[in-house]
């Protein structure tokens, strides 16, 4: 059976073999999304923890990793298994990721003829599927320029980077199939269709507030924090974190007061803060008790708003300290405004055709991990349009 390419002409077939014909249609475009992924189900916690611990471009813990890391990793697994039972037994990243691919490689297929037919790729770095998945089903599929997507608005060489060093590994061991080009979007902290984003999620949280409240409402920011020895270092998270902040209270224009708190510490060593636990707590020492708290660095859903936000800071925290209200503002997950965001940077990607930003290929100051320094020269190397 012939079946036709062109998006005009798929739009005039009935949905089921519009869906069925984008399957079997090999994609010009391959489109992999970047992020670390959350275990499914309790039994992937184990692996899932390990993976992180012995991960050093994650961590780098002060002795023998590899023996302490998988040590640490068992000896939490009971605990961190017993959060993802109480969100509902797993994480929902998955099921996001893969929906934000669909919607997105729908609307460039749709508006971008010319890189047409799109296909979403995930690649998460601690749970399946992994690089390895999405790239020997890119080299199946016989995809013709594969744009490797961070899903971390920010970039931290924790995460995004951590995620590229492992891309860069199997790739590089590899090899890239059949003269596929390769390119990369490394971050968007101030995309303007992600601020309006926030910024509409927002507005909706803060109309749920009594008018006699609504003003005095301080908005927290709250994103994963970073241990200060990587801030030290010159981790461009912290900075590009608070420009998505600035972003979002543009795009906003109330007079409401706000501040970028930091979540999510582990372990004895300094981190990044004010946390976000304390900070609530102080202002209400301070006499605020009225709060908007909006999930800053995370695209979806997953344990830190589901859990750490929702149930350990606006439901135990708050009725222990004396709340009055408090809102936590949805993950764009797939808000419309979210998608066009994904686009956007997309299709822009594509016109522009840079294959690789300067400011990824350039190293933090004080960096001392080999990997990056290989990693980024590979990058500099093979990206290309
Ligand atoms: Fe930032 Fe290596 S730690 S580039």
């Amino acid at each position: 059976m012939m079946l036709p390419r062109s998006t005009s002409a798929l739009r005039q077939i009935p949905a089921w073999l519009r869906d069925y014909s984008t399957t079997i249609t090999k994609p010009k475009t391959g489109i992999v999304l970047v992020n670390m992924g959350g275990p499914e189900n309790t039994d992937q916690v184990h692996d899932y923890l390990k993976r992180i611990m012995t991960d050093t471009d994650m961590i780098q813990l002060p002795i023998a990793q590899n023996k302490l890391g998988p040590w640490i990793a068992k000896r939490r697994t009971p605990e961190v298994q017993k959060k993802y039972k109480e969100i509902g037994g797993g994480s929902p990243i998955l099921k996001w990721t893969k929906l934000q691919g669909k919607l997105l490689c729908d609307k460039l297929d749709e508006c971008c003829p010319e890189s047409a037919p799109h296909k979403p790729y995930v690649a998460f770095r601690y749970v399946p599927p992994f690089s390895e998945d999405a790239f020997t089903e890119i080299e199946r599929d016989g995809v013709e320029h594969t744009v490797i997507f961070s899903q971390y608005p920010q970039y931290s060489c924790a995460t995004t980077g951590s995620s590229f060093n492992e891309i860069y590994r199997y790739l590089k061991k590899k090899g890239i199939s059949n003269g596929m080009k390769l390119s990369i979007i490394d971050r968007w902290p101030i995309n303007s269709l992600l601020a309006k984003c926030f910024a509409e999620n927002i507005k909706k949280e803060l109309n749920k507030i009594p008018e006699s409240k609504r003003k005095q409402a301080i908005i927290l920011f709250s994103a994963h924090s970073l241990p200060l020895k990587a801030v030290n270092r010159g981790d461009p998270y912290p900075s590009e974190v608070g420009a998505t902040v600035h972003q979002v209270m543009k795009e906003l224009d109330l007079p409401q007061p706000y501040q970028l708190v930091w979540q999510s510490k582990v372990g004895p060593l300094k981190w990044l803060g004010p946390m976000t636990d304390e900070a609530i707590g102080d202002y209400v020492k301070q006499g605020r008790k009225t709060f908007i708290v909006v999930p800053i660095a995370f695209v979806n859903e997953h344990i830190e708003t589901l859990h750490e936000l929702d149930i350990e800071y606006c439901q135990d925290l708050a009725k222990k300290i004396g709340v009055e209200i408090i809102h936590r503002v949805p993950a764009p997950n797939d808000h419309p405004l979210f998608i066009e965001a994904l686009y956007d940077i997309v299709k822009k990607h594509l016109k522009e055709k840079i294959p690789v930003s300067s400011k990824f290929l350039n190293r933090c100051p004080h960096c001392v991990n080999p990997n990056c320094a290989i990693s980024k020269k590979w990058y500099s190397e093979v990206c290309s349009f």
